[in-house]
């Protein structure tokens, strides 16, 4: 029955979770408001608010969970991939625990754990399953076969999903993440007002940067012609770059489904949490005769709790690290 104490810091939330025997006890998210006015996450920023807010955040996870350090079986961190200065906050923290409290430390790989927060609920998949990963930072099809035996199958050459979601929203002036907004606005946009191209990539891999040409070409364009035209039409573009978003996830997804004649299919990161994403997958499982998963919102965007739970899995394979183990911005599998 471990209880394990997971950090998050790789990215521009500091997380903290406690997980007892597999169970999430608490999942802590503090997001770093600091990057919104720079357009983007900034690296040194991003490590100097982790500073600040890391011990609060163990503090109120070891809270909500009912727990004191000294019965903390195992601490685990985020080893790879981030940026670098953000990840070495957690992992340093992690490895003074480990050491003063004289317990296991467990490194943690975040793309691993974006794919096992799909074991956090009650309903889970089965293996082998297929994850469509989709963040700021990755855009993956990963097929998993056992908890921690994983290999990607299909990835970007190029933006993640994320990215092209927040560049488009660039382009039309939003803010940074501009993401949720085109969700927002799509929502009220009409998806066939206007046609952005599907890119034409062999095999299972992704790519969003034509699109994101694409866009910008069409806005120069048309504002050439109407100078008010992004605000007369803001809903219908952001329908229409949602749905092309969207469908380019979804083909592939497809695709990998038909190859490897998996049918439990789920998805993880940020942009699942897109309610076209969402919509559209679940009526595509529902065609396909797939058993679709989507984690609660809290477990798709970056979080301690899919830090926790993969570090479980970890545990119980006794796949500790050396308190020599350093953080790493970029990982292979
Ligand atoms: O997984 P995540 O929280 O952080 C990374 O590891 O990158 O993903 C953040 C990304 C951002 O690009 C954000 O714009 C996108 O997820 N995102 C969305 C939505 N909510 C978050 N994109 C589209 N629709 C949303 N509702
Ligand atoms: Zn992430």
């Amino acid at each position: 029955m471990p209880t394990i104490l997971a950090i998050e810091s790789s990215c521009d939330e500091t997380s903290t979770a406690v997980c007892l025997d597999g169970k999430i006890l608490s999942n802590v998210i503090v997001n770093q408001t600091v990057h919104e006015k720079y357009g983007g996450v900034v690296p040194e920023l991003a490590s100097r608010a982790h500073l600040q807010n890391i011990v609060p955040a163990v503090d109120e996870a070891l809270s909500i969970a009912n727990c004191q350090l000294p019965i903390v079986d195992a601490f685990a961190f985020t080893q790879s991939p981030g940026l670098i200065g953000a990840l070495l906050v957690g992992a340093q923290f992690a490895k003074s625990l480990s050491l003063a409290f004289n317990k296991p430390l467990i490194a943690v790989h975040h793309m691993q754990a974006h794919v096992l927060a799909n074991l956090i609920p009650d309903n889970k998949p089965g293996f082998p399953f297929l994850c469509l990963t989709v963040s700021g930072g990755h855009t993956q099809i990963v097929l998993c076969e056992d908890f921690l035996q994983m290999k990607v199958i299909g990835q970007t050459i190029d933006d993640a999903a994320g990215e092209a979601f927040d560049k488009s929203a660039k382009l039309l002036g939003l803010p940074y993440p501009g993401g949720p907004l085109i969700d927002k606005y799509a929502q009220q946009g009409d998806t066939n007002k206007f046609k952005f191209p599907e890119p034409q990539i062999d095999g299972l891999d992704f790519s969003f940067s034509g699109l994101k040409t694409a866009i910008l070409y069409f806005i120069q364009e048309n504002k050439k012609k109407n100078g008010n035209f992004i605000e007369e039409n803001l809903h219908d573009i952001c329908a229409c770059i949602q749905q092309r978003i969207v469908s380019i996830l979804l083909n592939k997804l497809k695709k990998a489904a038909k190859q490897t004649g998996i049918k439990n299919i789920c998805i993880a990161g940020g942009v699942s949490a897109n309610k076209d994403l969402r919509k559209s997958l679940e009526e595509m499982g529902k065609q396909s005769g797939w058993k679709t998963f989507i984690p609660p919102f809290e477990y798709c965007t970056d979080n301690a709790a899919m830090i926790a739970i993969t570090a479980y899995h970890k545990y119980l394979a006794g796949d500790f690290a050396d308190l020599s183990v350093s953080p790493s911005a970029r990982a292979e599998w």
